[in-house]
């Protein structure tokens, strides 16, 4: 560790260094980081628990169990927090944001660590990590269909104990079951359920937040504007979100899906994909028709030409009889049949789409460790259409999937409309509403081994399909989801500096008009701009105003 870097800006970290050797000596002790936590946590036997610093054996551990996206577990990215701090209660969330306000450091807070540009582990200026780990209670209230879950739970756990439960209630969210609650409803929140139920920050009632003065907040004291803002529109800008209460969704019994696979050379698999672009958003709320395309290894002998393929996959909340005639009606040429289809449970459902074979038991979803063969690491980039995009014009981009040999790349093509379509744009932060037929998610993964001129490859290769895309997708702005996190549409200041029009370029990607209502909120709550990254949003300077709040 270079202490020279920051000793003469961080005089209390210089104390907090020098802690483990020198604790019983240390003076100055409410400038001194840990011992603010101590004055700041009445159970001190418990502050052994939670805290990590480089010199403790499970530190690295620690840090890297939820490094979701390798490449930035590798150097030059390689974080080093001061110290990471796993909190069982609200005070130890509070004691930490006090304490590094009082100490000149950042805090990144982690839920589930898939933030594509890891903002939640790393940071170029000296900083804690709260991760939020041990903070992953969900407690079901079947009658009233809602449940509090603590923000470090994962999509998984949520799942799995709601269906614990009740088999005919289930949540509105993403796929993928390690994902954290705490980034991924505040960021908005994609899934199966989402042409029915919207996001899963639509499906939010009350949340406790740690704000920026270590306040411990519900939605009764924090007030409509920051629960507002903290749903969809990235609540790492204004303080910890502790808990959320959700609104859950109910779901048949059994519901229906299949995944069929087409063969991308031939023209009539090309049609098929031009013709999605009608259909699928117009479908009733209780299909979710979505479209993969991906490379795949030609299985024809002595061929190991990649082949393109698409992947069309549906989960439809009836019977398979509802079902076949839906898409014998408005999409006869997917060619489905009875046999394609499969009837399972919501949580059978969830468990094959988050990427284990059929009929794996579901408590599969409770493991928080590292995937297998996962994380690799991975860029992502996302978009709106709004218009059918023409046929010629999607095969040159699918095409260059053949360029993509060194990793595995795929197009997703997420339907909206529906409910999606009747929300209005301000009523939560997440703008991308009605007149938006679906969303496209591009993305590379490849297995890191530190080889730079490859890694430089992969982005390059993203951010060419992307530059092509423009004329086809959405304009002024175009639009982006923030949990598809993209630094490459603009980042702030790292001295916290970001001037609101800096800020609305990548701003107004997210969030369009909403944007200006957080940055309303953020000057409100967060005057000083305590909470800040790459991508937070800025408070605007309150010049008048003598010696911040
Ligand atoms: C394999 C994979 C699959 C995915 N699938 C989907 C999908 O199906 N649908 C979808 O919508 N998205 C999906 N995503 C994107 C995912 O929703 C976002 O990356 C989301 O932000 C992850 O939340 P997290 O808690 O796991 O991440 P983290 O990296 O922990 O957090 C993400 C951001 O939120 C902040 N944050 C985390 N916790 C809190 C908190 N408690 N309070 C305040 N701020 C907090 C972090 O500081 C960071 O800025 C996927 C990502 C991956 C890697
Ligand atoms: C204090 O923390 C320890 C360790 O986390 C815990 O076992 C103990 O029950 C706590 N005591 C009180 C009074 O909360
Ligand atoms: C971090 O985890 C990855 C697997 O995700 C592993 O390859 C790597 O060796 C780990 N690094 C450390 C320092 O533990
Ligand atoms: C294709 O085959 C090669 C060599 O056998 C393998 O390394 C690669 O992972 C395969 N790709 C896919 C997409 O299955
Ligand atoms: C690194 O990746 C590049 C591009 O994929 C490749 O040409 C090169 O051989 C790789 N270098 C090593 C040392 O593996
Ligand atoms: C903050 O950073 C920006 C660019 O990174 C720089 O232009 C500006 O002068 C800095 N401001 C201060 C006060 O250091």
């Amino acid at each position: 560790m270079k202490f020279s870097e920051y000793s003469s800006f961080f005089p209390c970290l210089i104390a907090f260094l020098f802690s483990f050797s020198l604790a019983a000596s240390a003076h100055n002790h409410h400038e001194h980081f840990l011992h603010c936590l101590s004055h700041h946590i009445s159970n001190t036997s418990s502050i052994s628990n939670i805290i990590y610093t480089p010199i403790n054996p499970s530190y690295a551990s620690i840090l890297n169990s939820t490094i979701m996206n390798s490449q930035f577990a590798i150097p030059p990215f390689t974080p080093k927090p001061l110290v990471i701090i796993t909190p069982f209660h609200a005070s130890e969330v509070q004691a930490t944001v006090i304490c590094s306000k009082k100490c000149g450091l950042q805090i990144r807070t982690r839920s589930g660590g898939h933030d594509a540009d890891g903002l939640s582990y790393l940071s170029p200026v000296p900083y804690v990590i709260l991760d939020l780990r041990n903070l992953r209670s969900v407690e079901v209230d079947v009658e009233d269909k809602t449940a509090w879950v603590q923000a470090g739970a994962t999509l998984g756990e949520v799942y799995y104990r709601i269906s614990e439960k009740s088999s005919t209630l289930g949540f509105s969210a993403g796929f993928f079951y390690t994902i954290g609650v705490g980034g991924h409803i505040s960021g908005g929140g994609f899934g199966i359920l989402m042409r029915k139920y919207g996001l899963a920050a639509d499906n939010i009632l009350d949340a406790h937040i740690v704000d920026a003065k270590g306040r411990f907040l519900d939605r009764k004291s924090m007030g409509e504007d920051l629960f507002w803002a903290i749903r969809g529109g990235g609540a790492v800008s204004f303080g910890v979100v502790f808990a959320w209460k959700i609104r859950l969704a109910p779901v048949p019994p059994k519901l229906t899906t299949f995944s069929v696979v087409r063969d991308l050379e031939k023209p009539e698999t090309k049609k098929l994909v031009h013709q999605w672009q009608y259909v699928a958003n117009k479908f009733d709320e209780d299909m979710f028709l979505f479209v993969r395309i991906q490379t795949a290894n030609s299985t024809s002998k002595g061929n190991t030409k990649p082949v393109l393929q698409a992947y069309f996959v549906a989960v439809f909340l009836g019977k398979v009889e509802k079902l076949l005639p839906l898409i014998q009606k408005s999409f006869p040429k997917l060619g489905l049949v009875k046999e394609d289809c499969v009837e399972i449970s919501w949580i059978q459902a969830i468990v094959l789409y988050t990427g284990f074979p059929l009929g794996t038991p579901p408590n599969v979803l409770l493991d928080r460790s590292k995937p297998q063969g996962r994380p690799r690491s991975f860029v992502e980039k996302s978009d709106f259409v709004q218009e059918p995009i023409q046929e010629d014009v999607l095969e040159k981009a699918w095409e260059r999937l053949y360029e993509e040999e060194v990793g595995i790349a795929a197009l997703r093509l997420f339907p909206f409309g529906a409910k999606l379509s009747e929300i209005p744009e301000s009523e939560i932060p997440f703008p991308h509403r009605a007149g938006n037929l679906y969303a496209i998610d591009y993305i590379v993964t490849w297995d890191d081994d530190g080889n730079a001129t490859a890694t430089k490859r992969h982005w390059d290769w993203i951010r060419s399909v992307h530059a092509y895309m423009t004329p086809y997708v959405s304009k002024n702005p175009r639009g982006a989801y923030l949990n598809f996190r993209d630094l490459d549409l603009g980042r702030n200041n790292v001295n916290g500096t970001t001037s609101y029009a800096q800020a609305s370029t990548w701003g107004r990607c997210y969030f369009k008009d909403n944007f200006d209502r957080l940055v309303h909120v953020k000057t409100k709550v967060d005057p000083t701009n305590f909470f800040r990254n790459e991508q937070s949003i800025p408070s605007l300077p309150l010049r008048w105003k003598k010696g911040g709040d």
